[in-house]
């Protein structure tokens, strides 16, 4: 598959000229000498990116699919982060550059995150708290949410960030799987305007939760909450007695540093694990790699904290390579479309790395919002969370860009800690909707569902067939479904769950999940944990859920419910049974649509052929015509011939 030359974009000259890689040839050396020595090639990052209280030994070991790297090493990710900046000039630079969604400005230096992050890790030991513990943060996108990390990675506090999005029963069941002590939250956050109770969620959470310990709240808008007396306790109160100093613990390389839940194929999430060496070591090679960061730059990642995006490139990512970092509270289009440009040119910033869909959306809202702003200061764009559609690329480089700035197209996901496919800016000419090469000590591969590795331009499954050191080390408590989920259905290799291919020039074009994971604004939603929200209602006896392509979101969200006995199918009901996937998980799970229907389609065996649902939503207009209905009655007497899903699925 070659394409034309207008659809190349090489990188810009200057650009290129500035770049720490800045030609091809130097990149494929790079990725050449990663590929002929792995280990020596990683150890060397490691020993260079990071500050060692002891240096490791052996690099990796490698049981698959159970890796530990840099072993008998100690290091403490809060100190890569923070203390080793403040020995030089950085002390004063900028660390955290925070503006809230009420306009509201504060800037954080090394120097001033390093002691913010001390008190309250002192506060936290007071508390008993110990490398081991668990700790859950569901806080708003405010600087105190970084101390929060940090302090916990001081201390090997593991950490699980919940996006402050997600229900109160999303943040019940994952308190319960990582069995946390501690709750580190608001009183409220603030979206559009809004005041989301924070504070009231943990209530709501811990009535089931007798595990915890304590809540620590921030006082962020001040308003009211309950404070439940010998549980909750106040962030300002604990830390005006604590002292700033607070040696970083001396933790092993694979101590694990986060707990991350994502979405599988199954009602119940993932908890991902990451390590403290070979995750930072990763995460810090790509801020060089990828995003060229310069000392004076300004970077900024519109993600969220609650994602991995979030942990990556906003927190560790960016302070461990002593960056600015630019946090911003708030929505994209608020209270103007145009808050994103005004920030970029109030704060000028260098590097912008945002998602599809928020592109999609300000391509809806038009180009003058962007206009109006000063956007020369940026240098380099990136996109992240799902393909990016080459018309979304070509806006975003000519909108916003001025086709001055080169576009990396990243593709990696919560598992892989840090980005995997991605151009070098400076070295690898862009393809629009391409995430182009595997970076350095990478080794993909598009394979069919044999494992045979298919023909460069023909569609089949990525894998990855060799460890990296930011790789997830298990799910949080269940070795077995890591073991299946990723590493059973091609032994030695693993499975990242997406379709892509590859094309002549060794590019590779990934285009999107194979499982029944949807990706919806690059948020990750399994259709089972809809459909076990779904069954939880009173009136519904089984659920479907199945992904639709959607022009902005990428796909939403279309849910075929049949009913209990009594139940009647009203307009009413369907809009109860929307608000009711929105509570049960979070906003961004609201299905698009719900379809209440006599019966859903089955094999013999008696699962339901989503597949059929998929097809049905994605080729035809559900708005419950007769079309449809003739549709749906073939589907389900197919269904009844119906071979397994597992049986369709594998021709895919
Ligand atoms: C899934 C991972 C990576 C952090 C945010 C999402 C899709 C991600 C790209 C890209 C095409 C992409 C994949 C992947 N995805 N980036 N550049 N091009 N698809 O993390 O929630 O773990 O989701 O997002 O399908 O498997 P996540």
């Amino acid at each position: 598959m070659s394409s034309a030359a207008s659809d190349v974009f090489p990188p810009p000259k200057d650009f290129a000229a500035h770049a720490a890689i800045g030609s091809r040839a130097a990149y494929d050396e790079l990725r050449q000498v990663a590929l002929a020595d792995p280990e020596a090639f990683w150890a060397a990052r490691a020993r260079a990116g990071l500050h060692w209280f002891k240096p490791f030994g052996k690099v990796l070991d490698w049981k698959p699919p159970f890796a530990q790297w840099f072993l008998g090493g100690e290091t403490n990710a809060s100190f890569n982060c923070l203390d080793r900046h403040l020995t030089g000039w950085r002390r004063n630079k900028a660390a955290i550059v925070w503006e809230g969604e009420n306009f509201e400005q504060r800037t954080l230096t090394y120097l001033e995150l390093h002691r913010r992050v001390g008190q309250l890790a002192n506060a936290l030991l007071a508390l008993g708290y110990r490398a081991g513990d668990r700790a859950i943060i569901y806080l708003p996108m405010i600087p105190e949410a970084a101390v929060a990390m940090l302090a916990c990675a001081r201390i090997g506090v593991t950490h699980s960030v919940v996006f402050a999005g997600f229900s109160s029963e999303a943040l019940r069941t994952r308190i319960e799987d990582l069995g946390a002590q501690l709750v580190l939250t608001a009183d409220y956050g603030r979206r559009r305007g809004r005041e989301v109770p924070l504070k009231k969620n943990v209530d709501e959470a811990l009535e089931h939760c007798p595990g915890v310990r304590h809540a620590v709240v921030y006082r962020h808008t001040n308003g009211p909450i309950a404070m439940r007396a010998g549980r909750d306790l106040e962030w300002a109160e604990l830390v005006a007695s604590a002292q700033p100093g607070c040696p970083a613990a001396h933790l092993p390389s694979e101590h694990p540093l986060f707990v991350l839940y994502t979405s599988g194929t199954t009602g119940k999430p993932k908890g991902v694990v990451h390590s403290t060496a070979g995750y930072l070591t990763q995460v810090l090679a790509t801020m060089e790699w990828v995003f060229d960061l310069r000392d004076e730059d300004v970077y900024w990642c519109t993600a969220d904290i609650g994602w991995v995006t979030g942990h990556s490139y906003i927190i560790y990512g960016p302070l461990a390579a002593g960056a600015t970092t630019l946090m911003y509270e708030g929505a994209p289009d608020w209270p103007r479309p145009d808050r994103f440009w005004e920030l970029i040119a109030k704060y000028r910033v260098n590097v912008f790395y945002t998602s599809p869909t928020a592109i999609r959306s300000f391509i809806r809202q038009g180009e003058a919002y962007p206009a109006g702003h000063d956007l020369s200061s940026l240098r380099l764009l990136g996109s992240v969370g799902e393909p990016i559609n080459p018309s979304a690329w070509r806006w975003y480089h000519r909108v916003i860009g001025h086709e001055r700035c080169p576009i990396v197209d990243t593709w990696w996901q919560t598992e892989t800690g840090a980005i995997l496919l991605s151009p070098v800016p400076g070295a690898v000419a862009a393809k629009p909707g391409s995430a182009t090469l595997p970076l350095p000590g990478i080794v993909a591969e598009i394979v069919d569902a044999k494992g045979e590795p298919v023909p460069d331009g023909q569609q089949g499954y990525l894998v990855l067939r060799k460890p990296w050191p930011s790789m997830l080390r298990g799910l949080y408590g269940d070795p077995e479904r890591y073991q299946e989920n990723y590493w059973s259905r091609y032994p030695g290799s693993y499975f990242t769950g997406d379709a892509a291919h590859r094309d002549a020039d060794g590019y590779y074009w990934v285009l999107g999940r194979v499982d029944d994971v949807i990706n919806i604004s690059g948020h990750r939603l399994s259709t089972m944990e809809v459909e076990s929200a779904l069954v939880r209602h009173p009136q519904v006896a089984e659920a479907a859920a199945v992904g639709r392509p959607d022009e902005l979101k990428g796909q939403s969200l279309v849910v075929f419910c049949t009913l209990k006995g009594d139940a009647a199918a009203t307009p009413e009901l369907s809009e109860e049974l929307r608000a009711w996937v929105a509570r049960e998980i979070a906003a961004f799970a609201r299905p698009e649509e719900v379809r209440m229907v006599e019966a859903l389609p089955k094999t013999r065996s008696g699962k339901i052929m989503r597949r059929l649902l998929r097809e049905l939503v994605t080729t035809r207009e559900v708005k419950g015509d007769t079309t449809t209905l003739e549709d749906y009655a073939v589907l389900l007497k197919l269904s009844v011939e119906g071979k397994d899903e597992e049986e369709i699925l594998g021709k895919n």
